[in-house]
């Protein structure tokens, strides 16, 4: 990238800034376009390097003749507030700070904060700050949801891209079917039908912008502000910001080596609206959830009229039996909404998941939906479809299995060698992570937070709880760091330990 081009960023051929003129004002036109340049570069809304647009479009938009334009901007070129460069336009000027220069009282609108509360909606206040945590902040040894990037058949998917992009039919180009593309949907049925045993047709899939959309769009259509929900404790953090925005009472329910404790739950709360849970591969300890808990579930559920959110998210890779098929497949009684997700098998900024929507409920999940964003983008839909029907996906799938069962194996050796039998280690047998629990004493976060300012990417399990009472240790991703690198990780996971104790 060339200096100016950074300058210049996404402004090149400049963007005309809001701007109205009042003909019949006392105000001379030249004037009012002066003031409102100038006053926008004052306050920050037009930065140092941005481009201007050219008189001749200016005056065009405005609809007025191109001299007061050019007046305003001989003068703004005077005083320095534009400066014009040959054969490339007029920018603001580089020599001005690249931040809102201090007007009045010194601060800009963006940051004003006015003495009287402004309300906002209680949904949006009841959620967590936001925060990357300083262990998100880095990729390999030991982050966790990466895949191995750069084990991705980038060729196969960039020629897709190309073919699709040049061969755009202007259809595609319209709003599209609330429900995904056709053919997306029937490549997706046939993987699900086939590789995880979910009963499912065409005409219930949703595809959406991964399980995070996934879970929000069931939470509108299924629970009402103050229904309860059990969620699995330790468990994925994402799911409380969904619910809690809802409005939705959380109850934390314990998770022992078959799964969500079902009896447990309804002692604490029988009366539940849904159940959320990840049977097959729970988040972040790793259970697959028992047959003997996966039936009692689904008989609670029947009974008290609940909803099971099951989430499908990486269940793909199973290293020492067969996938286990999925909780919706044992449902009879269309209780069950699967959640599954490409962020683990192919890459997260896809943004690409899906919804089996129990029958009976698809019209209700389209209506909200459409309320939420209309539909989804075409693009990766169409090159998603075909990367499957290609059979580039279940090569991939096939590859990853064995990358991940030979990273995962270096890292359970790795930990025996250096930990030997003082890190309790959990949950390795599927999936891209496994979990250690800390001897009493030492903190997960504290520790987490020093690794991070080595560059290792420890993520601490004490956040996965609702309840005051937490175990400590790591969730220690192994997809997206080398089989080379992970010894030389854990012995450096050794040494923050050793200088924490
Ligand atoms: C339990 C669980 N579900 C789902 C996901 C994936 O979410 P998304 O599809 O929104 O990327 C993750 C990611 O880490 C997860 O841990």
């Amino acid at each position: 990238m060339t200096t100016r081009q950074r300058v210049t960023g996404q402004f090149r051929g400049g963007i005309s800034p809001l701007l109205a003129v009042d003909r019949k004002a006392a105000k001379p036109l030249h004037r009012q376009i002066y003031d409102v340049f100038r006053a926008k570069i004052v306050a920050g809304d037009l930065r140092a390097g941005q481009q201007i647009p050219s008189t001749r479009e200016l005056a065009s938009e405005l609809r007025i003749s191109r001299i007061p334009v050019l007046n305003a901007y001989a003068q703004l070129l005077a005083e320095g507030y534009f400066e014009a460069r040959v054969g490339a336009g007029t920018f603001v000027s580089s020599s001005l700070p690249d931040r809102p220069i201090a007007c009045g009282n010194g601060v800009s609108p963006a940051t004003h904060t006015s003495a009287r509360p402004r309300r906002i909606a209680a949904r949006a206040m009841a959620l967590p700050h936001y925060e990357r945590s300083p262990w998100m902040n880095g990729s390999g040894a030991f982050s966790v949801g990466q895949p191995a990037l750069d084990a991705f058949p980038f060729r196969a998917w960039s020629n897709l891209i190309a073919r699709y992009s040049r061969s755009l039919q202007v259809s595609a180009l319209h709003y599209g079917n609330p429900m995904g593309l056709e053919d997306l949907r029937e490549a997706i049925t046939g993987y699900l039908r086939t590789a995880r045993a979910v009963r499912c047709e065409p005409h219930q899939i949703m595809i959406v912008s991964g399980s995070q959309q996934a879970l929000d769009v069931s939470a509108r259509v299924l629970l009402d502000p103050g229904a309860s929900v059990w969620l699995e404790e330790p468990g994925y953090w994402l799911v409380r910001d969904i619910l809690t925005s809802a409005g939705c009472r959380l109850v934390p329910v314990p998770v022992d080596a078959e799964g969500l404790d079902v009896a447990a739950a309804i002692k604490l709360c029988r009366k539940a609206r849904a159940a959320y849970v990840a049977p097959s591969h729970q988040y972040p300890l790793g259970v697959t959830m028992s047959a003997s808990r996966r039936l009692q579930l689904i008989d609670w559920a029947r009974r008290a009229g609940a909803w099971i959110v099951e989430d499908d998210y990486d269940s793909e890779y199973r290293y020492q039996s067969m996938p286990v098929a999925s909780l919706q497949g044992l449902d009879h009684h269309s209780r069950v909404i699967y959640i599954g997700t490409f962020s683990k098998v192919l890459f997260p900024s896809l943004r690409l998941g899906y919804i089996v929507i129990p029958p009976g409920l698809v019209e209700r999940f389209i209506a909200v939906r459409h309320s939420m964003d209309i539909c989804p983008s075409h693009l990766h839909q169409a090159v998603l479809a075909e990367f499957i029907r290609q059979g580039h996906f279940s090569r991939h799938l096939r590859r990853m299995r064995l990358l991940y069962s030979e990273r995962r194996n270096v890292l359970a050796d790795s930990i025996r060698e250096e930990f030997g039998s003082s890190l309790e280690v959990f949950g390795g047998e599927a999936g891209m992570h496994m979990v250690v629990m800390l001897p009493d004493g030492l903190d997960d976060k504290e520790i987490a937070v020093r690794a991070a300012q080595k560059n290792l990417w420890l993520w601490p399990l004490s956040p996965s709880y609702i309840a005051k009472d937490r175990r400590q240790g790591f969730i220690l991703g192994f997809g997206n760091a080398t089989s080379a690198e992970i010894p030389e990780a854990v012995r450096r996971l050794k040494s923050v330990m050793r200088s924490q104790s």
